[in-house]
């Protein structure tokens, strides 16, 4: 007999519906889940958009306030899809009531944010889990697991990229991704925050860096209707972006690897372009989101003109065999909130954590907040989760 959790999603946006698509396809992929998560409350301040939800996903009942979430006694679990200013209000909230969180990252719009969130749910003793969906791809664990094996030698330095074109058009609406009190920082939240756990993820700490960083559209149109993910808003009244379009930051790791993270959200030609390129002394691996199931890795004692080989990633590979048989069948960016959600929802079943943590987003949230910091003096600086 498998035990029910009661979920409930805060922010119906994009987010809100992968995790909730997430909790409905969870058992099909893992049926010997201990817990069977049950939708029963969606928060989400928008009229009517809760209600849609409902509708086509069947939580048991919708509010405007989030705050009934938290002082609901069936919901067990809570998805945390709001916009980053809220991330930590709801957050220490819902853990204090006693939920176990899925949060998305930023978590928050600072280091300090995210450490607010991470002690209330230490405080707690509730599972927290971060929305760092990358790391949860089947190749990118294959190649921590080769870099860790030594496979490609000692790791001497790692390019990451995080290029997109979401922002880039000139009607993009002006929504609470652009303002500093809502959205915090922007690239680097939005985008870099995933490439700094990436980062970490693969080749351990960052200890110091230095940042550039720059807005290359300056205003954007102020929506004229509701807006959610990246919608335009053709004729809205103009206002300032107050948050970064790009940044570009060399990495120092504790290791004494060396790093190269850029990323972008106005890279016209460029669709979801985030990938990472990682050297050692004998070999090199590669990965690109757009081919998210490959990997290129060249091994081997040549040194020099030494090939480089295209891997299928497999069942034998990270959490691949709970959705395709055989190598070369593809997963999705969806299969990894898939995979967020196993992890999630075994943590809370099994009292301890698996995926990423609250410590990982205090860690990629500290390597933010030092590159804004670095930006805006010229200097490096020390990475201190
Ligand atoms: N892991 C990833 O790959 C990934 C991708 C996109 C976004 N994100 C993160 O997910 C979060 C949400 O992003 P999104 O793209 O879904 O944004 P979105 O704008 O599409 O959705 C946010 C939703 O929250 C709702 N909302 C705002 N205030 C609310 C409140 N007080 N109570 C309830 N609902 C409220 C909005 O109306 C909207 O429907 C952000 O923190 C973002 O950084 C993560």
């Amino acid at each position: 007999m498998v035990d029910a959790l009661g979920v409930a999603v805060v922010g119906f946006g994009w987010m809100g519906r992968v995790h909730t698509q997430a909790y409905a396809r969870v058992r099909h992929h893992y049926p010997r889940l201990a817990l069977r998560p049950e939708l029963v409350a969606v928060a989400e301040e928008v009229p009517g958009r809760a209600e849609e939800a409902a509708e086509q996903f069947g939580f048991a009942s919708t509010t405007r306030d989030w705050r009934e979430v938290a002082a609901d006694p069936r919901v067990g679990a809570v998805s945390i899809t709001a916009p980053n200013f809220l991330h930590r209000e709801i957050a220490v909230a819902m853990a204090e009531a006693g939920k176990h969180i899925w949060i998305e990252k930023p978590v928050g719009l600072s280091a300090e944010d995210a450490r607010a969130v991470a002690d209330a749910v230490a405080k707690a003793g509730v599972q927290g889990t971060v929305g760092f969906n990358y790391r949860n791809a089947p190749a990118v664990e294959a190649a921590r697991d080769l870099i860790a094996a030594g496979e490609i030698g000692a790791v001497t330095h790692v390019r990451i990229r995080l290029f997109s074109d979401y922002a880039a058009h000139p009607e993009s609406a002006l929504t609470w991704r652009y303002e500093r009190a809502r959205g915090g920082s922007g690239v680097l939240g939005d985008l870099a925050s995933h490439g700094a756990d990436l980062a970490r993820f693969l080749l351990g700490d960052i200890a110091s860096l230095t940042a550039d960083t720059a807005v290359f559209l300056p205003r954007r149109a102020r929506p004229t209707t509701a807006a959610a993910g990246h919608s335009r808003a053709a004729g809205g009244e103009l206002g300032p972006v107050e948050n970064e379009d790009y940044v570009n930051c060399l990495l120092r790791f504790a290791s004494g690897a060396r790093g190269v993270l850029e990323a972008c959200r106005v890279s016209v030609g460029e669709q979801n372009n985030y990938g990472f390129e990682v050297h050692g002394t004998r070999g090199a691996v590669s990965w690109d989101f757009r081919r998210m199931n490959e990997l290129a890795v060249s091994r081997g004692t040549s040194y020099q003109d030494q090939p480089v080989s295209t891997v299928y990633v497999g069942p034998e590979h990270g959490e691949f065999a709970a959705f395709q048989p055989g190598a070369a069948n593809a997963m999705g960016y969806d299969d990894l909130k898939v995979v967020e959600a196993y992890r999630f929802l075994r943590s809370v079943a099994e009292g301890t954590p698996y995926g990423a943590t609250l410590s990982d987003a205090v860690h990629s949230a500290a390597a933010l907040d030092a590159m804004a910091h670095s930006a805006e003096r010229g200097a490096w600086a020390e990475v201190r989760p």
